[in-house]
Formats: structure tokens, sequence, C-alpha cells
């Protein structure tokens, strides 16, 4: 299956690009593997007329919001993330009228449509510079209500208004978890996404993206690490650091979606070209605004 791949992909010209949650054997086949950031701007720059995302919807949709004449595929279209549906246009309206000035600061774990009503995206690892860069004193922060706080206390001089979103994976993770795995691992530092709660958050020794947690571990001289975010970054981590030891804070540190991702899905779509993903052409404009100012602004 993964010569039939490689063959497929050369032969079609696609590039194939991975989320670090997606499994080890799909981050394998992968022309680019990167956190949310990483891959909006590969997206940008890749030479292949064909993308097949390997990853949840939002991210597809940033693709070709980015890049409308090539072609973006999805393993599976109905690979979402909950989060990007928790608030709504109405939620922007309505603060909007609140707060004539407001700046609707735009997590990219949001629909297309969310973007095309937003003023900025920002992902976990750009967030702090680019709200920084802002003219804007009043920010809504759409839709994560864990990485708006996490912003919101690295920028003191800003007025937050918080929507009530969240992920799933992430705020399952309890500080209890931490204090276990602690015990467990007496000494070992604590890497985490800031989609974790403030209070997890709190007890953690790193806060940072997917990619950062991975470059952190990399750099760190430890030998050993507890990591509060998704499974699927374990499988870079060991890859680049086959001697150090990294351990999940609890059982189940898993993205049902992310793992809807399958090999047998990536074949199918590279023989079939099915699940592209299409946006209509106003919302994409629109959404491509915000997209392009955080690449510009996270500079
Ligand atoms: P990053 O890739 O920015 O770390 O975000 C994690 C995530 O939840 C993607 O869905
Ligand atoms: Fe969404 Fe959380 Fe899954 Fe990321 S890990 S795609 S935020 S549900």
């Amino acid at each position: 299956m993964i010569a039939r791949i490689e063959q497929l992909k050369q032969e079609k010209d696609v590039a194939i690009v991975a989320h670090y949650y997606v499994d080890g054997q799909v981050q394998d086949i992968a022309d680019y593997v990167g956190d949310s950031f990483a891959l909006s701007k590969i997206a940008t720059i890749v030479p292949q007329k064909n993308i097949l995302f390997c990853g949840v919807l939002f991210m597809g949709e940033s693709a070709k919001t980015l890049n409308p004449k090539k072609t973006v595929m999805m393993p599976d279209l109905s690979a979402d993330c909950p989060m990007a549906h928790m608030v709504t246009v109405e939620d922007i309206l309505d603060v909007k009228e609140k707060y004539p000035d407001v700046a609707v600061v735009c997590y990219v774990n949001s629909t297309a449509e969310i973007k095309a009503y937003s003023d900025v995206c920002v992902t976990s690892s750009n967030a702090v510079k680019v709200v920084k860069a802002l003219p804007n004193k009043d920010i809504f922060f759409v839709p994560d209500n864990n990485l708006a706080h996490f912003v919101a206390k690295q920028t003191p001089d800003k007025n937050f208004i918080f929507n009530d979103g969240y992920c799933h994976v992430h705020k399952k993770i309890t500080t209890q978890h931490i204090a276990d795995a602690k015990k467990r691992h007496p000494g070992v530092k604590v890497l985490t996404h800031p989609e974790c709660t403030e209070d997890v958050l709190a007890v953690s020794d790193f806060i940072g993206s997917t990619a950062e947690i991975i470059d952190y571990a990399t750099k760190c001289e430890d030998e050993e690490f507890l990591i509060a975010t998704e499974i699927g970054v374990f499988h870079e981590l060991q890859k680049r650091n086959p001697d150090k030891k990294f351990y999940p804070v609890k059982d189940s540190q898993i993205c049902p979606n992310m793992k809807k991702i399958t090999l047998e899905k990536v074949l199918n779509v590279l023989e079939t070209f099915d699940n592209q993903v299409e946006l209509h052409e106003e919302i994409r404009q629109k959404a491509n605004y915000p997209l392009s100012r955080m690449l510009e602004l996270a500079k």
C-alpha cells in the first residue's frame, strides 16, 4: 500500500501534508508534517498542483482558502473538529454591536464561515504575537476559551471577551491526572498544549503548540517527559529523540476525528480524487483575509 501511495502521489502531482495528531503510519507517508501554523504556511508554497490534507476539515478548508487554484482533498471529509462549531455568526455580530472597535480573533480551529466574519486568524503557536500586533484593545477570541485565557494572561493591556468553546480531548485532562502522572514519574517535566484548562496549564512546566512541544523536548537535556496533548505527537517526539522517554498523563489522549485518517483512505483518495474540499467563492474570499493577515503578522 505504501509503495502504491508513493507511486500515485508522484504520478498525479499530489503533496501529502499531515498534522502531528494523525496516525504515525500516515505521518510517515506525508511530504510535510507539522502543526496547524506550519501546515497553513506550507500549503501556500508546495509546488504540486494538488494537496491531500491529512487532518481535520478546518485544515483542508484553510488550505483551499489560501490556494483556490489547487485541488485540495481529504482522506475523510467527516473528520471534523467539534470546537470549530462552538461559535456562531450571531455571537460575533452581537459582540460587534456591543463593542464597535472589537477585533474578532479567530483560532484556525473554526469553520470557513466564522473566519469570513473575523478580523484575523491565529494558531496556538502565534496567537500571543498576533494579538499583541493588533491595534484594537477589545478582543473577541473565538472559539476556544482555554487558548483565549492563555493569550489574555500574556496581553494584559487588552480587554478580552471570551467565548465558551473547548477541545474535548484537552479539556478532559485534569490536574488530578497531572498529579497522578507526576507520582508515577517523579521530577519529570510536564509539557502541555494551551487548549488545556487554566488549572492544568498552571501545573505545567512548558506550554506550547504541538510543534513547540516537540522542539522543547528535543532541545531540553532531560531524558523523560510527561506530555499533555493528543497522542499523535509521540510519533515525532520518539522519531527525533529515540533515546528519550515520553509518557501520556492519562489514558486515551485521543482525538477520534484525527484518527479517522488511515492509509487505506489516503490511497483511495489518491486513486479516485474524491473528497475534494469545496468552498463558496464569497466565503472563501472573505476567509482569505484573516488567514493571510495571520501569515503576515506572525512572520
Ligand atoms: P496545533 O497544531 O496548533 O498545535 O493545534 C493543535 C490542534 O488541536 C489542532 O487541531
Ligand atoms: Fe479539535 Fe481537539 Fe481534535 Fe484538535 S484535538 S482537532 S482541537 S477535537
